[in-house]
């Protein structure tokens, strides 16, 4: 063997066992580098007999071209393996459990909000929606309170500077509005459940000037106050996730309904700090309800001498405090983490009848 053919067998074989770049690199200077043994070699050339040049040549240069292509195949082949091993090490495996607790949690407003659609959208109810900025026609007026009512009074009203074609808004003071819309633009049967945020001048422990209700509406020729405590039967055993209920009716008094009827709910408060519902020997007052006044159904583009109607409606966040055990609402839109930490919900357990609502 030639020295140069053993000069590149043994360059070769030195390249093919590179552990590294940083190895490969040695090579590549103690071969091609200034003083290299290749480089050395190109440099005899320059010495040589033109005849000897012409055949040694071509030698030469091929053993530089064949060592510089196994360095650049081989420092490919190095680098892949290197991200091989970095993409082993780094790799995630997504089907891990989330760890450490997920961070997020999910306001009792909002879980019970999906508890209670929850509730209504399998009994058959559609979910609608109102602004929070509302005619003062429509949450009063049509609703059977016109201007001056002494109902207005009992609504600690927020009132937005009247426009200049004369119509006025407030912010709504109730999602009875909801209703308004609604007729005005279903015929019936009509079968709604519409929750949403309502405002009025009110502020202690157990009132935030803004705060959340719930309206229910259902219009048809035959709907009776039977139906409405059904359904509120329904409601309330679904939603405290209690097998039996008792409601108490007391007559009331709201402009939009008539007769108008206020729910206790038969609960059991003589734990301290604890209430159970469905036993006991007290009563909880939960909605106001009643007929559809037969003017808001004229009012609202429904004929009152065919359709008949129940309404009902009710605060969310009271529901939130009395299922949760959450005494106060004004944390409720403090914002504050450690609150929403202890009274929050997982993210990943969305309220569902048969899944559960609240686990
Ligand atoms: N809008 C009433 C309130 O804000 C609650 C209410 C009472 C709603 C009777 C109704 C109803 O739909 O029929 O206190």
């Amino acid at each position: 063997m030639s020295d140069i053919s053993k000069l590149e067998s043994d360059l070769l074989a030195a390249i093919a066992a590179a552990k590294d770049e940083a190895a490969l690199e040695a090579i590549r200077v103690s071969a091609l580098g200034k003083k290299g043994s290749v480089s050395e070699l190109l440099k005899t050339l320059g010495g040589m007999s033109p005849d000897a040049r012409k055949a040694q040549g071509p030698i030469i240069n091929a053993l530089r071209d064949t060592v510089a292509e196994a360095i650049a195949t081989k420092k490919a082949a190095l680098a892949d393996a290197a991200l091989d091993a970095r993409l082993a090490t780094e790799r995630v495996d997504v089907t891990l459990p989330i760890r450490p607790v997920p961070q997020g949690t999910i306001h009792p407003v909002s879980q019970v909000l999906d508890e209670v659609t929850a509730i209504f959208a399998d009994l058959g109810f559609a979910i609608a929606e109102g602004p929070d900025i509302e005619f003062d026609d429509y949450n009063f007026t049509k609703l059977n309170i016109p201007p001056d009512h002494p109902a207005r009074q009992m609504h600690d009203t927020f009132y937005m500077a009247k426009q200049k074609d004369g119509s006025s808004h407030v912010l709504r003071t109730h999602t009875s509005p909801v209703q308004v819309r609604t007729m005005l633009k279903q015929k019936p049967p009509i079968r709604i459940i519409s929750p949403g945020r309502t405002y009025r001048v009110d502020s202690d422990a157990t009132h935030s000037p803004m705060f959340h209700q719930y309206e229910g509406l259902v219009v048809d020729e035959g709907s009776t106050l039977a139906n409405l405590k059904w359904v509120l039967e329904e409601f309330y055993k679904a939603f405290f996730e209690v097998d039996s209920v008792e409601l108490r009716a007391r007559p009331s008094f709201f402009p939009f309904t008539e007769p108008s009827v206020e729910w206790d709910l038969r609960c059991d408060r003589s734990v301290p700090g604890k209430i159970t519902f469905g036993t006991g020997n007290d009563w909880l007052e939960l909605a106001g309800s009643g007929m559809v006044n037969p003017r808001v159904l004229d009012m609202c583009g429904i004929d009152s001498t065919k359709y008949q109607g129940f309404a009902f409606g009710g605060g969310l966040d009271r529901l939130a405090m009395l299922k949760y055990g959450i005494p106060d609402i004004r944390p409720f839109f403090e914002s504050d983490l450690r609150w929403l930490r202890h009274y929050g919900f997982s993210a990943f357990d969305l309220p569902t009848l048969d899944g559960g609502l609240s686990r």
